[in-house]
C-alpha cells in the first residue's frame, strides 16, 4: 500500500444525492489545504477507464455546495467490474500520478472501490453518498435527509386533496431494498400505515384496519409504501385496497426522482463537508479503505467490506411509535 499521499481523485457514483457538492468541495479544499493535487474524474468509474480527469482548485468548486446532483456527474459503470475495465482505469491514475481516491457513493460504489483497491495498491475512502441511507457505520447518509424531507413536502400536499376529496392515497417512496425513506416520511406526515422492506408486510391487515377506519369514518388515509417492500410497491398496494375495499376511493402516487434532486438541507451540507473534510484528513494520517461515517455525532470508520455487508439495523422502537401513533 502506498505510503504518501500526493495525487487524489474524487469522484461520484451510482445514483446521485443532495449534497454530493457539498463533500465534493469538501475534498478539494481540503486536499489543496494539505498542498496535494486534487483530480475530478466524471461519470464515476466511467470516468476513470475513459479517461475523464481533470486537475481541480479551490475555484472549481466555488457556488456549489447548495447545488443537488453533483458536478462530477454520477454513473454505474458495467465495464468497471471487468478486471479489463479495471485495469484501464488503473493505467489512467497511474500516468497523472494519482495514488489515492475519494468514492462518494452507495454500496455498489464501495464494492468497486475496495475491488479496484486490492486490486492495485490504491488507497480508496468512500463517503456514504446515497438517498436510501441503507449503509451500515454512518447514523447518516448524503441525501437521504433531503430526500426525506422532499419526501413529507409531497406527502403533505397529497393530504391536502386526500382530505378535500376524503380519498385513500397510497404513496410511494424510493429506498431501493431500505424502507427508511418510508418510515421517516410516513412518521412525520402522520401516515396511518407504513410498508417497508424490512419487516413483512401483513396485507389482511392492512385491509382490516383500513376498513375498520373508513367504518369510523375517519377520514383522511394515507399508506406509504417504500419501494422495495415485498408487495411490489405502490401499484400493487392500491390494487389489492381497491379490489377489497371497493367503498375507499383509492389512488396511488409514486413520489420517484424527485427525491434525489434539489438543494440540499443544511443536515445534509454539514455532514457532506465534515465527511469530505475527513476522508481527505483520513488519507494524511495513513488510514486506507475505511468510510467516513458519523455515529452519535462521532466521527466512525467503518472498513469498507464491512459497510458493504453489513445493512443498518432498524430500531423496533419506530415501529412501534407508527403503530400507537396512527391508531
Ligand atoms: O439508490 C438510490 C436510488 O434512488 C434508489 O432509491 C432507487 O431504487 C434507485 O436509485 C433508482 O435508480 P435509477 O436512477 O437507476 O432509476
Amino acid at each position: 500500500m502506498a505510503t504518501k499521499v500526493t495525487k487524489i481523485g474524487v469522484l461520484t457514483s451510482g445514483g446521485d444525492s443532495p449534497g454530493m457538492n457539498a463533500a465534493i468541495r469538501a475534498v478539494v479544499r481540503t486536499g489543496i489545504y494539505h498542498e496535494l493535487e486534487v483530480y475530478g474524474v466524471m461519470r464515476g468509474y466511467s470516468g476513470m477507464i475513459d479517461d475523464d480527469i481533470f486537475r481541480m482548485e479551490s475555484r472549481s468548486v466555488a457556488n456549489i455546495i447548495q447545488r443537488g446532483g453533483t458536478i462530477l456527474k454520477c454513473a454505474r459503470s458495467d465495464e468497471f467490474r471487468e478486471p479489463a475495465g479495471r485495469a484501464k482505469a488503473y493505467e489512467n491514475l497511474k500516468k497523472r500520478g494519482i495514488d489515492a481516491l475519494v468514492v462518494i457513493g452507495g454500496d455498489g460504489s464501495f464494492k468497486g472501490a475496495q475491488k479496484f483497491s486490492n486490486e492495485f495498491d490504491i488507497p480508496c475512502i468512500g463517503l456514504p453518498g446515497t438517498i436510501d441511507k441503507d449503509i451500515a457505520g454512518t447514523d447518516f447518509t448524503i441525501g437521504f435527509d433531503t430526500a426525506v424531507n422532499t419526501a413529507v413536502e409531497a406527502i403533505d400536499k397529497i393530504r391536502d386533496t386526500a382530505d378535500a376529496h376524503d380519498r385513500l392515497f397510497v404513496v410511494e417512496v424510493m429506498g431501493r431494498d431500505a424502507g427508511y425513506i418510508a418510515l421517516h416520511s410516513g412518521i412525520a406526515t402522520g401516515a396511518e400505515n407504513i410498508l417497508i422492506p424490512e419487516t413483512k408486510t401483513n396485507i389482511d391487515e392492512l385491509i382490516a384496519s383500513l376498513g375498520e377506519k373508513e367504518k369510523r369514518r375517519k377520514l383522511v388515509n394515507l399508506v406509504v409504501v417504500a419501494e422495495g417492500d415485498e408487495f411490489g410497491g405502490g401499484n400493487e398496494i392500491a390494487r389489492i385496497v381497491k379490489k377489497r375495499l371497493p367503498n375507499i376511493d383509492t389512488r396511488v402516487c409514486i413520489l420517484g426522482h424527485i427525491q434525489r434532486g434539489g438543494a440540499p438541507t443544511c443536515l445534509d451540507r454539514l455532514i457532506a463537508s465534515r465527511m469530505g473534510y475527513h476522508a481527505v484528513e483520513s488519507l494524511m494520517q495513513g488510514r486506507y479503505n475505511v468510510m467516513v461515517g458519523i455515529v452519535n455525532n462521532k466521527l466512525h470508520y467503518t472498513p469498507l467490506d464491512h459497510a458493504i455487508k453489513a445493512k443498518q439495523k432498524l430500531s423496533n422502537q419506530w415501529l412501534k411509535i407508527v403503530k400507537i401513533l396512527a391508531s
